[in-house]
């Protein structure tokens, strides 16, 4: 049983690795931002409440986030683990996530946040060629700046905690992903008693 966050800048390869563990580790990968990106996509109420944030690269009310996460967590197949990714970003959704797993008897494992500099993300992001309304060079800048000012306060509390590992996120997809193997199994077979 395996719970695990994936953290770190736009562009620093979450999504990417986030699928490439979830095929290695058997277990269901979650991006609030590929969620939020279905809902606005088929027009539902939630889509409508959160495109104007996507588009501009804001964070969506935590609220709606925490709300949104409480569902999803709920279903059959994330009962054996998950891998989050895009989720905690505010503290206050650290806390919701604590609840959360509270309420369940559950706690996370590990956290593993990729690091990379601000102006390789740019350069990925401006590469991208998904069309995704934020992945214009203000747009990034503005969610880079949202992530050292309210997300890199996650990263800390999760450092305090004992549960981080720090991954360079810079190199071929590959090996980024061997690297955060490496760190996850050294990080909890440091935590098994
Ligand atoms: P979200 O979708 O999570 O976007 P993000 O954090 O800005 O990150 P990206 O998805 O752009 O990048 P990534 O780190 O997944 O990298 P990727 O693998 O794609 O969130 C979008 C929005 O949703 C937010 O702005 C907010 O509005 C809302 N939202 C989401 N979560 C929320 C929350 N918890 N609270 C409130 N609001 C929330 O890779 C990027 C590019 O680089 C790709 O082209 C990829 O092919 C390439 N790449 C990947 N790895 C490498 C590598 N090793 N070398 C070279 N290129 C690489
Ligand atoms: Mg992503």
């Amino acid at each position: 049983m395996t719970r695990l966050l994936i953290i770190g800048p736009p562009g620093s390869g979450k999504g990417t690795q986030a699928q490439r563990l979830s095929n290695r580790l058997g277990i269901v990968a979650l991006s609030t931002g590929d969620i939020f990106r279905r809902h606005v996509r088929e027009r539902t109420l939630l889509g409508k409440q959160a495109q104007q944030c996507l588009d501009s690269g804001d964070l969506v009310p935590d609220v709606v986030t925490n709300d949104m996460v409480g569902q999803r967590l709920g279903l059959a197949d994330a009962e054996d683990g998950f891998l989050l990714d895009g989720y905690p970003r505010t503290l206050a959704q650290v806390s919701a996530l604590d609840r959360m797993l509270a309420a369940n008897q559950t706690q996370l494992d590990a956290v593993v946040e990729l690091a990379i500099d601000d102006e390789q993300v740019i350069r990925r992001l401006l590469a991208r060629t998904d069309g995704r309304s934020d992945d214009n060079e203000e747009v990034i800048r503005h969610r880079l700046d949202l992530y050292h000012r309210q997300t890199k306060a996650v990263v800390a509390e999760y450092e305090t905690r004992g549960l981080l590992s720090e991954v360079d996120g810079v190199g071929p997809v590959d090996e980024v992903t061997e690297r955060v193997l490496a760190a996850l199994a050294m990080s909890i077979s440091a935590s098994t008693p």
